[in-house]
């Protein structure tokens, strides 16, 4: 029996190779080929055990259990090193049954029970299947990007069967989507809409998916929303009141014509919470009526308003609000020196 015949049916020969060495049969000897049956798959997830069976009877005067060449059990006899392997002693008479402890992946394959009866080998082999449920591996860290720049997100997944990777988006405004399939998400042109965090699902229906997010931030310069003028009495409290939204938040200043205002210098107070600034007069005199402008900035860039304290008597549109370009070139000017200067 040559070593091609062994390439040409592998399965069969090692059994037979197997049996040679097992039951010490002279080289010359022909072994005559018995019968061989699959089993049914065997099914078990990564970690737990499996229970490998094989039907004996009286006649059997030999038995062993290979994985794929090795023989694991001649016998009572155990031949593999692996501690996890065992043999079942106290299972019916009929029965010559191995256990594998903590299944990992390597372990799939083949295994073969091989028994002699009447000097006739006959071989069992059953597919041991191992299953792994999805899990993410590694996935991108929570990130911040400029509006109109791109990224690549990326979330790795195992599992077995293949986890299939989906991505959904929250977007701020509380809006959930189905963005994208694969491990890798790419986002180009990204818009201020497209921040939030996105949640990578990685499934394969063997247990419940695993998912993990990644928060994304997006930059974008200050856009004034809210720039609101204030009709006010002399002698009375006046505030004006500005709003940006921006990414990062924006910070404010004040100027009168070209000349900045501070916090507790000239009477007024500057209160900036969140996304809004209030300018407070409290006692307004004539010298406060006027046009004022509010400067909103960050590191993406800056924004200003024009606002307008004035009098009971004096015209203003319905709205109670206005927003004009900033027309001083002075004031421009000093902006951007202080922009420059800050950052
Ligand atoms: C057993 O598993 C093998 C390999 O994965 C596959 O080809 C075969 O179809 C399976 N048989 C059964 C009965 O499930
Ligand atoms: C079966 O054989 C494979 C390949 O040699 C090995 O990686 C695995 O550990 C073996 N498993 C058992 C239970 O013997
Ligand atoms: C995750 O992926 C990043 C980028 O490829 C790599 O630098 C990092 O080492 C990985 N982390 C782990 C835990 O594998």
């Amino acid at each position: 029996m040559g070593i091609s015949g062994c390439l040409a049916v592998p399965g069969r020969c090692f059994v037979v190779l197997g049996l040679r060495l097992l039951l010490l049969v002279p080289a010359g000897v022909p072994v005559r080929s018995g019968d061989s049956v699959l089993k049914d798959n065997i099914t078990v997830r990564q970690g737990d055990s499996a229970v490998l069976k094989c039907s004996v009877d009286s006649k059997v005067s030999r038995v062993a259990w290979l994985n794929r060449t090795t023989i694991l059990f001649a016998g009572k006899e155990k031949w593999s090193l692996d501690p996890r392997v065992i043999l079942l002693e106290n299972t019916a008479v009929t029965e010559y049954s191995i256990k594998i402890q903590n299944v990992d992946i390597h372990d799939e394959g083949p295994y073969i029970c091989s028994i002699l009866t009447n000097k006739k080998p006959k071989s069992t082999k059953v597919h041991l299947i191992v299953q792994v449920p999805a899990r993410i591996t590694n996935i991108t860290k929570d990130v911040t990007v400029n509006e109109g720049s791109s990224i690549s997100l990326m979330c790795l997944a195992v599992g077995r069967p293949e986890a299939s990777v989906v991505w959904r988006h929250h977007s701020p405004r509380g809006i959930y989507t189905f963005v994208a399939e694969g491990e890798h998400l790419e986002l180009t042109g990204i818009t201020k809409e497209q921040s939030g965090s996105y949640e990578c699902i990685a499934s394969n229906d063997i247990s419940d998916p695993d998912i993990r997010t990644v928060q994304l931030t997006v930059n974008y310069p200050p856009f004034i929303s809210k720039a609101r003028s204030t009709g006010t009495s002399l002698g009375q409290k006046g505030v004006l009141q500005c709003e940006a939204t921006a990414v990062p938040r924006a910070d404010f200043e004040w100027y009168k014509e070209d000349r900045r205002l501070f916090n507790g210098l000239n009477g007024v107070k500057i209160e900036n919470q969140g996304k809004q600034s209030l300018l407070t007069f409290f006692n307004v005199s004539e010298e406060d009526y006027g046009n004022y402008t509010c400067v909103a900035m960050n590191i993406m860039g800056i924004s200003n308003a024009s606002i307008i304290l004035y009098g009971p008597g004096a015209m203003h549109d319905v709205n109670g609000s206005a927003m004009f370009p900033c027309g001083s070139l002075g004031l421009l000017l000093t902006t951007t020196i202080f922009y420059l200067l800050k950052f």
